[in-house]
Protein backbone atom coordinates (compact mmCIF):
# COMPACT_ATOMS: atom_id res chain seq x y z
CA UNK A 1 0.00 0.00 0.00
CA UNK A 2 1.22 3.38 -0.73
CA UNK A 3 0.53 6.64 1.49
CA UNK A 4 0.76 9.95 0.40
CA UNK A 5 3.56 11.91 2.21
CA UNK A 6 2.92 15.45 3.74
CA UNK A 7 4.37 17.51 0.94
CA UNK A 8 2.16 15.58 -1.48
CA UNK A 9 -0.87 16.41 0.22
CA UNK A 10 -0.12 19.99 1.22
CA UNK A 11 0.65 20.49 -2.91
CA UNK A 12 -2.77 18.90 -3.11
CA UNK A 13 -4.57 21.79 -0.96
CA UNK A 14 -2.81 24.10 -2.42
CA UNK A 15 -4.15 23.09 -6.37
CA UNK A 16 -7.66 22.10 -5.02
CA UNK A 17 -8.59 24.39 -2.59
CA UNK A 18 -6.09 27.29 -2.69
CA UNK A 19 -3.76 26.96 0.28
CA UNK A 20 -1.45 29.56 0.28
CA UNK A 21 2.42 28.13 -0.59
CA UNK A 22 3.75 30.29 2.59
CA UNK A 23 1.27 28.31 4.87
CA UNK A 24 3.01 25.20 3.03
CA UNK A 25 6.18 26.29 3.89
CA UNK A 26 5.39 26.89 7.43
CA UNK A 27 3.28 23.46 7.87
CA UNK A 28 6.81 22.09 6.37
CA UNK A 29 9.25 24.06 8.98
CA UNK A 30 7.25 22.88 12.17
CA UNK A 31 7.38 19.24 10.73
CA UNK A 32 11.43 19.20 9.81
CA UNK A 33 11.94 20.47 13.50
CA UNK A 34 9.72 18.14 15.14
CA UNK A 35 11.89 15.64 13.33
CA UNK A 36 14.35 16.97 15.68
CA UNK A 37 12.72 17.16 18.85
CA UNK A 38 11.58 13.17 18.03
CA UNK A 39 15.10 12.66 17.59
CA UNK A 40 16.40 14.29 21.00
CA UNK A 41 13.43 13.27 22.53
CA UNK A 42 14.37 9.57 21.53
CA UNK A 43 17.87 9.77 23.08
CA UNK A 44 16.82 10.18 26.17
CA UNK A 45 19.34 9.53 29.12
CA UNK A 46 21.96 8.95 26.18
CA UNK A 47 22.10 12.44 25.26
CA UNK A 48 21.96 14.08 28.40
CA UNK A 49 18.40 15.44 27.94
CA UNK A 50 16.57 14.11 30.88
CA UNK A 51 16.15 16.23 34.03
CA UNK A 52 16.04 19.63 34.91
CA UNK A 53 17.26 22.81 33.89
CA UNK A 54 17.16 24.74 37.08
CA UNK A 55 15.43 27.65 35.45
CA UNK A 56 11.72 28.82 35.89
CA UNK A 57 9.08 29.56 32.84
CA UNK A 58 7.17 32.67 32.93
CA UNK A 59 4.89 31.20 35.08
CA UNK A 60 7.09 29.63 37.64
CA UNK A 61 7.19 26.26 36.24
CA UNK A 62 10.32 24.18 36.55
CA UNK A 63 12.01 23.80 33.10
CA UNK A 64 12.76 20.51 31.55
CA UNK A 65 16.02 20.46 29.74
CA UNK A 66 14.11 19.08 26.83
CA UNK A 67 11.45 22.30 26.94
CA UNK A 68 14.43 24.43 26.65
CA UNK A 69 16.11 22.36 23.88
CA UNK A 70 12.38 22.06 21.97
CA UNK A 71 11.71 25.46 22.30
CA UNK A 72 15.26 26.88 20.69
CA UNK A 73 14.74 24.16 17.72
CA UNK A 74 11.01 25.73 17.31
CA UNK A 75 11.87 29.65 17.25
CA UNK A 76 14.99 28.73 15.17
CA UNK A 77 12.91 27.06 12.93
CA UNK A 78 9.38 28.89 12.77
CA UNK A 79 11.36 32.19 12.29
CA UNK A 80 13.58 30.82 9.61
CA UNK A 81 10.74 30.08 7.67
CA UNK A 82 10.50 33.19 5.96
CA UNK A 83 7.01 33.31 6.41
CA UNK A 84 6.50 34.20 10.27
CA UNK A 85 6.63 37.76 11.57
CA UNK A 86 6.87 36.86 15.74
CA UNK A 87 6.30 34.16 17.62
CA UNK A 88 5.18 33.24 21.16
CA UNK A 89 6.01 29.96 23.25
CA UNK A 90 4.66 29.16 27.17
CA UNK A 91 8.30 28.62 27.87
CA UNK A 92 8.90 32.71 26.33
CA UNK A 93 8.01 35.86 28.32
CA UNK A 94 6.75 37.58 25.43
CA UNK A 95 6.14 37.28 21.71
CA UNK A 96 9.70 37.20 19.57
CA UNK A 97 9.54 39.20 16.33
CA UNK A 98 11.83 37.71 13.53
CA UNK A 99 14.35 40.31 12.20
CA UNK A 100 12.48 41.10 8.92
CA UNK A 101 12.64 43.77 6.34
CA UNK A 102 9.18 42.95 4.87
CA UNK A 103 6.01 41.82 5.53
CA UNK A 104 5.31 37.78 6.99
CA UNK A 105 2.14 36.40 6.67
CA UNK A 106 1.51 34.84 9.84
CA UNK A 107 1.92 34.61 13.86
CA UNK A 108 2.75 31.17 15.79
CA UNK A 109 1.72 30.34 19.18
CA UNK A 110 3.31 27.10 20.65
CA UNK A 111 4.11 24.88 23.32
CA UNK A 112 7.78 23.23 22.33
CA UNK A 113 7.28 19.98 24.75
CA UNK A 114 3.09 19.42 25.89
CA UNK A 115 3.82 16.67 29.13
CA UNK A 116 6.92 17.39 30.19
CA UNK A 117 6.50 15.70 33.59
CA UNK A 118 6.78 12.49 31.27
CA UNK A 119 10.22 13.23 29.54
CA UNK A 120 11.78 11.49 32.88
CA UNK A 121 9.49 8.30 32.50
CA UNK A 122 9.46 7.93 28.43
CA UNK A 123 5.76 8.40 28.59
CA UNK A 124 4.15 10.18 25.51
CA UNK A 125 4.79 13.56 24.51
CA UNK A 126 4.43 16.23 21.90
CA UNK A 127 4.51 19.75 20.35
CA UNK A 128 1.48 21.99 20.12
CA UNK A 129 0.90 24.75 17.37
CA UNK A 130 -1.31 27.18 16.41
CA UNK A 131 -0.84 29.65 13.42
CA UNK A 132 -2.76 32.84 13.05
CA UNK A 133 -2.98 35.64 10.39
CA UNK A 134 -0.26 38.77 11.18
CA UNK A 135 -2.65 41.34 11.68
CA UNK A 136 -0.17 43.72 10.22
CA UNK A 137 -0.43 45.24 6.45
CA UNK A 138 3.14 46.00 6.50
CA UNK A 139 6.50 45.04 7.60
CA UNK A 140 5.93 46.13 11.15
CA UNK A 141 7.17 44.36 14.38
CA UNK A 142 4.49 42.69 15.96
CA UNK A 143 3.43 42.67 19.64
CA UNK A 144 2.17 40.16 22.09
CA UNK A 145 -1.14 41.98 21.50
CA UNK A 146 -0.92 41.51 18.02
CA UNK A 147 -1.33 37.71 19.21
CA UNK A 148 -4.40 37.79 21.36
CA UNK A 149 -6.98 36.77 18.30
CA UNK A 150 -9.83 34.42 19.20
CA UNK A 151 -8.89 30.56 18.20
CA UNK A 152 -11.49 30.65 15.67
CA UNK A 153 -9.11 32.94 13.30
CA UNK A 154 -6.42 30.34 13.58
CA UNK A 155 -5.29 29.09 9.48
CA UNK A 156 -3.64 26.32 10.76
CA UNK A 157 -3.13 24.28 13.98
CA UNK A 158 -2.27 20.86 15.44
CA UNK A 159 0.70 18.95 17.37
CA UNK A 160 3.41 15.99 16.87
CA UNK A 161 3.07 13.47 18.97
CA UNK A 162 6.30 11.59 20.41
CA UNK A 163 5.26 8.31 21.65
CA UNK A 164 5.80 4.64 19.92
CA UNK A 165 5.62 6.73 16.85
CA UNK A 166 5.55 10.13 16.15
CA UNK A 167 2.63 11.67 14.65
CA UNK A 168 2.10 14.94 12.88
CA UNK A 169 -1.70 15.92 13.14
CA UNK A 170 -3.47 18.90 12.45
CA UNK A 171 -5.85 20.75 10.33
CA UNK A 172 -5.96 23.79 8.01
CA UNK A 173 -9.93 24.37 8.17
CA UNK A 174 -10.92 20.60 6.29
CA UNK A 175 -11.20 18.23 8.68
CA UNK A 176 -8.28 17.02 10.84
CA UNK A 177 -5.43 14.74 9.04
CA UNK A 178 -2.82 12.45 10.56
CA UNK A 179 0.94 11.49 9.39
CA UNK A 180 2.78 8.92 10.95
CA UNK A 181 7.05 9.35 10.49
CA UNK A 182 8.02 6.74 8.70
CA UNK A 183 11.54 5.99 10.85
CA UNK A 184 13.29 4.09 7.79
CA UNK A 185 13.35 7.19 5.43
CA UNK A 186 12.36 9.91 7.76
CA UNK A 187 8.96 11.06 5.96
CA UNK A 188 5.37 11.59 6.85
CA UNK A 189 2.64 9.86 5.62
CA UNK A 190 -0.87 10.30 5.53
CA UNK A 191 -2.64 7.08 7.73
CA UNK A 192 -5.61 8.87 8.50
CA UNK A 193 -7.35 11.18 5.93
CA UNK A 194 -10.40 12.47 8.28
CA UNK A 195 -10.17 12.10 11.52
CA UNK A 196 -13.57 12.01 13.34
CA UNK A 197 -14.79 11.63 16.70
CA UNK A 198 -17.91 9.89 17.43
CA UNK A 199 -20.83 12.12 19.73
CA UNK A 200 -20.77 9.56 22.53
CA UNK A 201 -18.32 8.17 24.85
CA UNK A 202 -17.18 5.69 27.02
CA UNK A 203 -13.86 6.96 28.19
CA UNK A 204 -13.23 9.85 30.42
CA UNK A 205 -10.27 11.96 31.06
CA UNK A 206 -10.06 14.25 34.56
CA UNK A 207 -7.15 14.30 37.02
CA UNK A 208 -9.38 12.74 39.83
CA UNK A 209 -6.84 13.92 43.14
CA UNK A 210 -8.04 17.19 42.85
CA UNK A 211 -11.52 16.43 42.94
CA UNK A 212 -11.90 17.87 46.34
CA UNK A 213 -11.28 21.50 44.50
CA UNK A 214 -13.56 21.17 41.13
CA UNK A 215 -16.86 23.60 41.35
CA UNK A 216 -20.23 21.75 41.77
CA UNK A 217 -21.13 21.19 38.30
CA UNK A 218 -17.65 19.38 37.45
CA UNK A 219 -18.35 17.03 40.62
CA UNK A 220 -21.47 15.89 39.42
CA UNK A 221 -20.66 15.66 36.20
CA UNK A 222 -17.95 13.40 37.04
CA UNK A 223 -20.26 11.53 40.30
CA UNK A 224 -22.75 10.80 37.34
CA UNK A 225 -20.30 8.81 35.38
CA UNK A 226 -18.45 6.99 38.08
CA UNK A 227 -22.11 5.60 39.00
CA UNK A 228 -22.06 3.59 35.91
CA UNK A 229 -24.61 1.61 34.81
CA UNK A 230 -26.35 2.17 38.25
CA UNK A 231 -26.51 6.14 38.05
CA UNK A 232 -28.76 8.24 35.53
CA UNK A 233 -25.99 7.13 32.74
CA UNK A 234 -27.35 4.03 32.61
CA UNK A 235 -23.84 2.45 31.58
CA UNK A 236 -20.27 2.00 32.82
CA UNK A 237 -17.50 4.41 31.72
CA UNK A 238 -13.75 3.50 32.01
CA UNK A 239 -11.02 6.73 32.86
CA UNK A 240 -7.34 7.29 31.55
CA UNK A 241 -5.32 10.21 32.64
CA UNK A 242 -1.65 10.70 30.88
CA UNK A 243 -1.03 13.85 32.47
CA UNK A 244 0.01 14.93 28.53
CA UNK A 245 -3.08 16.90 26.92
CA UNK A 246 -1.29 15.89 23.63
CA UNK A 247 -1.89 12.27 24.18
CA UNK A 248 -5.10 12.45 25.95
CA UNK A 249 -6.46 14.48 22.43
CA UNK A 250 -5.09 11.85 20.64
CA UNK A 251 -6.36 9.10 21.86
CA UNK A 252 -9.62 10.81 21.55
CA UNK A 253 -9.17 11.53 17.95
CA UNK A 254 -8.15 8.02 17.64
CA UNK A 255 -10.63 6.19 19.92
CA UNK A 256 -13.27 8.82 21.08
CA UNK A 257 -14.07 10.32 24.41
CA UNK A 258 -13.95 13.80 26.50
CA UNK A 259 -11.27 14.81 28.48
CA UNK A 260 -11.33 17.53 31.11
CA UNK A 261 -8.78 20.17 33.05
CA UNK A 262 -11.67 22.42 34.87
CA UNK A 263 -11.06 25.43 36.73
CA UNK A 264 -10.93 24.98 40.71
CA UNK A 265 -10.95 26.13 43.65
CA UNK A 266 -7.16 25.87 44.28
CA UNK A 267 -5.68 29.16 43.34
CA UNK A 268 -8.57 31.55 42.48
CA UNK A 269 -6.46 33.83 40.22
CA UNK A 270 -5.94 30.54 38.04
CA UNK A 271 -9.07 29.98 35.38
CA UNK A 272 -7.40 26.25 35.00
CA UNK A 273 -4.25 25.25 34.52
CA UNK A 274 -4.16 24.93 30.64
CA UNK A 275 -2.99 27.82 28.31
CA UNK A 276 -5.54 29.25 25.99
CA UNK A 277 -3.05 30.01 23.25
CA UNK A 278 -0.41 27.33 23.26
CA UNK A 279 -2.74 24.55 24.52
CA UNK A 280 -6.81 25.17 24.35
CA UNK A 281 -7.43 26.67 20.67
CA UNK A 282 -5.04 24.44 18.84
CA UNK A 283 -7.09 21.40 20.48
CA UNK A 284 -10.27 22.78 20.33
CA UNK A 285 -10.04 23.77 16.45
CA UNK A 286 -8.78 20.09 16.10
CA UNK A 287 -11.79 18.44 17.86
CA UNK A 288 -14.53 21.06 15.78
CA UNK A 289 -12.65 19.90 12.64
CA UNK A 290 -12.94 16.49 13.75
CA UNK A 291 -16.97 17.05 14.68
CA UNK A 292 -16.13 16.82 18.17
CA UNK A 293 -16.53 20.08 21.33
CA UNK A 294 -14.71 22.15 22.87
CA UNK A 295 -15.98 24.69 25.71
CA UNK A 296 -14.69 26.10 29.51
CA UNK A 297 -18.06 25.54 30.79
CA UNK A 298 -19.57 28.33 29.39
CA UNK A 299 -18.49 29.00 25.87
CA UNK A 300 -17.38 27.57 22.73
CA UNK A 301 -13.14 27.76 23.50
CA UNK A 302 -12.61 29.11 19.98
CA UNK A 303 -14.86 32.63 20.57
CA UNK A 304 -13.05 33.43 23.69
CA UNK A 305 -11.04 36.78 23.42
CA UNK A 306 -7.49 36.54 24.74
CA UNK A 307 -7.01 39.30 27.04
CA UNK A 308 -2.97 38.09 27.87
CA UNK A 309 -0.65 35.79 25.96
CA UNK A 310 -0.18 33.56 28.54
CA UNK A 311 -3.87 33.12 29.71
CA UNK A 312 -5.24 29.82 31.38
CA UNK A 313 -7.89 28.60 30.45
CA UNK A 314 -10.96 25.48 31.90
CA UNK A 315 -10.97 22.92 29.17
CA UNK A 316 -13.83 20.02 28.50
CA UNK A 317 -13.01 18.71 25.06
CA UNK A 318 -14.49 15.86 22.80
CA UNK A 319 -17.32 13.58 22.30
CA UNK A 320 -19.95 16.36 21.23
CA UNK A 321 -22.77 14.87 24.00
CA UNK A 322 -20.37 14.75 26.79
CA UNK A 323 -18.95 18.42 26.43
CA UNK A 324 -22.71 19.61 26.04
CA UNK A 325 -23.81 17.56 28.70
CA UNK A 326 -21.07 19.20 31.35
CA UNK A 327 -21.19 22.28 29.72
CA UNK A 328 -24.79 22.56 30.38
CA UNK A 329 -24.63 21.84 34.29
CA UNK A 330 -22.48 24.90 34.25
CA UNK A 331 -25.41 27.11 32.18
CA UNK A 332 -27.62 25.77 34.54
CA UNK A 333 -25.77 26.68 37.76
P1 LIG B 1 3.21 21.20 30.14
O1 LIG B 1 4.04 19.99 30.29
O2 LIG B 1 3.36 21.83 28.78
O3 LIG B 1 3.37 22.20 31.26
O4 LIG B 1 1.66 20.77 30.15
C1 LIG B 1 1.18 19.83 31.04
C2 LIG B 1 -0.30 20.00 31.16
C3 LIG B 1 -1.13 19.14 30.23
O5 LIG B 1 -0.49 18.64 29.14
C4 LIG B 1 -1.67 18.04 31.10
O6 LIG B 1 -2.95 17.70 30.70
C5 LIG B 1 -1.65 18.65 32.47
O7 LIG B 1 -0.67 19.63 32.47
C6 LIG B 1 -1.37 17.65 33.54
O8 LIG B 1 -1.57 18.27 34.74
P2 LIG B 1 -1.50 17.50 36.16
O9 LIG B 1 -0.04 17.36 36.46
O10 LIG B 1 -2.20 18.46 37.07
O11 LIG B 1 -2.20 16.20 36.01
MN1 LIG C 1 1.53 21.87 27.83
MN1 LIG D 1 5.14 22.66 27.73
Amino acid sequence: MSYQTLQQWLEQEEQTNGLPSELTRLVLSVADVCREISYEVSKGALAGVLGVAGTENVQGEEQKKLDVISNELMMKAVLGSGVVAACASEEMDHCVPAQAGERRPYLICFDPLDGSSNIDINVSIGTIFSILPNPHEDAASPTDDDFLQPGNRQVCAGYVIYGPQTQMVFTVGRGVVMFTLNPDDNTYLLTSPNVQVPAQAKEFAINCSNMRHWEAPVKRYIDELLAGKTGVRGKDYNMRWIAAMVAEVHRILCRGGIFMYPRDNRDPSKPGKLRLMYEANPMSWLMEQAGARATNGHESILNIRPEKLHQRVAVFLGAAEEVERVTSYHTAD
